[in-house]
């Protein structure tokens, strides 16, 4: 866990952790002062809200938890003990969410849908000197929030969107992989497969994005740039810890796009491969109907990938797979293939450890500097994956080398 304090004469200095991976408290000498930062987490009792405040509870800061319904968030303080307080807030309500924002040191944004929340926290969060972190962050709402860059640059305030496993880690790892273990990175694959049952928010949200022209199917990235109808479908890749091969289905986006720029333009092949028959029946259905272009259609296209995810957990376990093969130069010459898993569980926890890492690294002064970030670009890939590995959500974190002659044979690059 990071140490940070507001503590005079304290310096930050970094994750702290006993050999068994234990969080080791920050010493304040003898003030006996623990609790000095407010972190206010919007829909923290939510299924990912839950899993930033179980976070954020190790770190000695004082959370505020913020929802609609006070029972509930009391609830999740109880759970707590004295590191939490409970606070009633309404986002469409300008003056209770200014209210809360006005409360806190750091805004985690973990309410949702995302569709219908929009830029209205962050601009709170503005209004009221806050730093921000929100684990939803596609490029419209980055569009949204650049007329403000100049005023949260100049008021020396850190926001830092997409602090989330996709979009978030899934553009954080190739970056950290590429730089620590490549002197240049030719070729990218990349694949993302999740068994996960949807929460209704969740579910809205993912409705809207087939719909937001965010994003491409059947396209790859190089030179940071979306190159389309250039990737087709795989049929029966092997993926880790899935025992079936799978059909993994090409798609990119800004988030590919900036993997391209950040590791020199680089070719990124992205593929969603689905484990779950009736998810990805459902998703189809949906895209080929349209069912997303009113509320009431995205409302009952969301009810149905609930119920589809739901279906396809009975007798499987919940793990979010991240598969990259990566094809580059490695001190000098020579040609090195390597293929890295990362094998987490539950998503909703991922995402909102996530977003509890991001805030302590913005308050502790270790991100890129002032202004609005996606997560890869905000933090230092290498002390944030140190502080994501140590958590018990990541299972396993595996890299092997091979050789191009094993690649050959059971793979083929398109
Ligand atoms: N980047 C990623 O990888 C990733 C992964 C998963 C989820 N997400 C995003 O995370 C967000 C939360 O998803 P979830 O699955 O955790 O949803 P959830 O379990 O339904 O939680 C949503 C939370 O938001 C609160 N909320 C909703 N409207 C509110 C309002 N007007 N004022 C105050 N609080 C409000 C809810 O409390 P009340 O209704 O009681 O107020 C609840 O606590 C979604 O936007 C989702 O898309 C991102």
């Amino acid at each position: 866990m990071i140490r940070v304090s507001k503590h005079p004469g304290y310096q930050a200095t970094g994750f702290q952790h006993d050999r068994k991976g234990v969080f080791i408290f920050p010493d304040f000498g003898d003030t006996g002062i623990m609790t000095d930062y407010r972190i206010g987490v919007l829909g923290g009792y939510g299924r990912v809200g839950q899993h930033a405040v179980k976070y954020l509870a190790h770190s000695g800061h004082s959370i505020i938890i913020g929802g609609r319904d006070l029972d509930r968030a009391q609830i999740a303080v109880d759970k707590l003990g004295e590191c939490a307080t409970p606070h009633r807030v309404d986002i469409n309500d300008t003056e209770s969410l200014q209210s809360f924002c006005g409360n806190c040191d750091l805004v985690i944004n973990c309410a949702g849908p995302f569709e219908k929340i929009r830029d209205k926290v962050a601009l709170a969060a503005l209004a009221k000197q806050k730093h921000y972190v929100d684990v939803s962050g596609t490029d419209s709402f980055y569009a949204n929030l650049l007329p403000y860059r100049e005023e949260i640059r100049k008021k020396g305030l850190i926001f830092i969107i997409s602090a989330g496993m996709l979009p978030g880690l899934s553009g954080l790892l190739p970056i950290y992989t590429g730089q620590s273990q490549f002197d240049l990175v030719d070729f990218i694959d990349y694949f993302y497969c999740g068994m996960d049952e949807f929460t209704y928010t969740s579910a809205y949200d993912y409705v809207c994005s087939l719909n937001d022209g965010s994003g491409m199917s059947m396209a790859y990235c190089q030179k940071g740039e979306i190159v389309p109808k250039g990737a087709g479908l795989m049929h029966d890749v092997k993926i880790p810890y899935y025992e079936k091969p799978l059909d993994a289905y090409p798609y990119s986006n800004g988030e590919m796009q900036r993997i391209s720029e950040k590791l020199g333009g680089c070719k990124v092949c992205f593929y969603y491969a689905f484990p779950g028959g009736h998810t990805f029946e459902t998703l189809n259905y949906i895209q080929a109907s349209r069912k997303y272009s009113t509320d009431d259609e995205r409302h009952q296209s969301a009810e149905l990938l609930v119920k589809s995810s739901q279906k396809d957990l009975i007798g499987n376990d919940i793990k979010q797979i991240y598969y990259i093969i990566m094809d580059g130069k490695q001190k000098g010459a020579n040609r090195k293939v390597l293929y890295q898993t990362l094998y987490s569980r539950d998503g909703y926890e991922l995402t909102g450890t996530i977003a509890g890492i991001t805030s302590l690294l913005i308050l502790a002064h270790r991100t890129t500097g002032p202004g609005i970030h996606y997560l890869p670009h905000g933090l230092n890939p290498n002390v944030f994956m140190d502080e994501l590995k140590a958590q018990a959500v990541i299972k396993h974190f595996i890299l092997n080398w091979e050789d191009e002659t094993i690649m050959e044979k059971g793979y083929k690059r398109q």
